[in-house]
């Protein structure tokens, strides 16, 4: 059942590729129009949304983290992302014109069935993504669109990530084309890079060994810190949330510009930091920021971890050790950027002796509020 691999999660992790593949195949026709799986949302009530919302928990939240920056690029319609549970309680404004949009692996977790049923009830229209088939969710919202990762049984969730992201990129685009579409160019080109996605992933996973060998060099740490900027720092979040829940180390992700505000005087020398660096060929300045704060951390004593993007000429002088993805468009980065802080997490809780499947106090599908 593990197919070789010596637990779920790394066996998971390896599924990616074609998780992603799966999640893509087939699902737009050559007018960019998307097929949901299940039930409608009427085009004219799509193509009137002002507002979406993104609602979920954990790792999912940070799916949507990811899609809020793209969609809200590709289609200029505002997106906000509320934990599930936060979400009914603060009494939200929604209307027949606020796109709800739920992501869910097992479609089970009652806080997010919660937000849905909140925002039925005030009128909104709900599209889940979701990776079990007929679960509670997918029954109930609107209309649906599974992700393909297949069965996910390590409680962590990582092929659902990579799923959930690469499905609500098929949401952004679709909805771009909907409302006219103002950047032909760049969706063609991103489809394109959508197709050679999971041969990326495969190589980031093909030239992990680095990745696995500082992970058994690190077993003593106590607190390990992520920072990301941009579409990185929900990657960032998710980095620290799976060192955490599998490891049971203090890990905190951090948005990189937020350090100055108070989180640099955590920096200590030997302090460990990974760095998702943005593609110095995306927005440049942004590069250059992250840059800067790296400059402050090793300053004051830190170790840093840098993740960046093949050919980053720069990146190497600031790293103490250097993990590179395939380049791809900044927006899709998160696919390729997330893969080694998986296996840095899965395989420093291995080296630990813990129980990566079924790591300790938690359960795979959270069914109570
Ligand atoms: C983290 C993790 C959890 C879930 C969260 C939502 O690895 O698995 O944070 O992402 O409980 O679960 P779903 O996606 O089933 O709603």
């Amino acid at each position: 059942q593990k197919g070789g691999f010596a637990s779920f999660m790394d066996k998971e992790i390896h599924d990616q590729p074609s998780a992603v593949a799966d999640t893509l195949r087939g699902r737009l026709d050559e007018r960019g129009k998307l097929k949901l799986d299940e039930g409608i949302i009427a085009e004219t009530v799509l193509g009137a949304v002002d507002k979406i919302i993104v609602v979920a928990c954990g790792t999912a939240f940070y799916a949507g983290m990811v899609a809020k920056y793209a969609i809200e690029h590709w289609t200029r319609i505002p997106v906000e992302v509320e934990l599930a549970h936060e979400f009914r309680y603060r009494d939200p404004v929604l209307s027949v014109r606020t796109l709800v949009v739920a992501f869910s692996q097992s479609g089970e977790t009652m806080d997010t069935i919660m937000a849905v049923r909140h925002a039925q009830q005030q009128g909104a229209p709900v599209v889940a993504i979701i990776n079990v088939q007929g679960s509670t969710i997918a029954r109930e919202a609107d209309a649906v669109l599974y992700t393909r990762a297949g069965p996910e049984i390590a409680v962590a969730s990582t092929k659902a990530f990579l799923a959930q992201i690469a499905a609500s990129y098929l949401l952004g685009i679709y909805l771009a084309e909907l409302r006219g579409n103002k950047f032909p160019d760049e969706i063609a080109a991103l489809l394109a890079e959508l197709n050679e996605m999971p041969a990326k992933i495969q190589l980031v996973l093909d030239t992990s060994e680095p990745v696995r060998e500082l992970a058994h060099s690190m077993v003593n740490e106590r607190t390990v810190l992520f920072l990301g900027r941009h579409i990185g720092y929900p990657v960032a979040l998710e980095g620290a949330l799976k060192l955490k829940e599998l490891a049971y180390i203090h890990a905190e992700g951090f948005a990189a510009g937020e350090l100055k505000h108070g989180p640099i005087a955590l920096i200590e020398p030997g302090q460990p930091v990974f760095i998702v660096l943005p593609s110095p060929r995306g927005k440049e300045v942004l590069h250059s920021k992250v840059i800067s704060n790296i400059q402050e951390v090793r300053a004051r004593g830190a170790r840093t971890f840098v993740i960046a993007e093949e050919g980053d000429t720069e990146a190497a002088h600031y790293a103490d050790h250097l993990f590179t993805v395939p380049q791809t468009p900044t927006l899709l980065m998160p696919l390729l950027t997330v893969v080694p802080l998986q296996i840095f997490a899965l395989e420093l809780a291995s080296a630990k002796g813990f129980d990566v499947d079924q790591p300790r106090n938690l359960a795979k599908s959270v069914t109570v509020e």
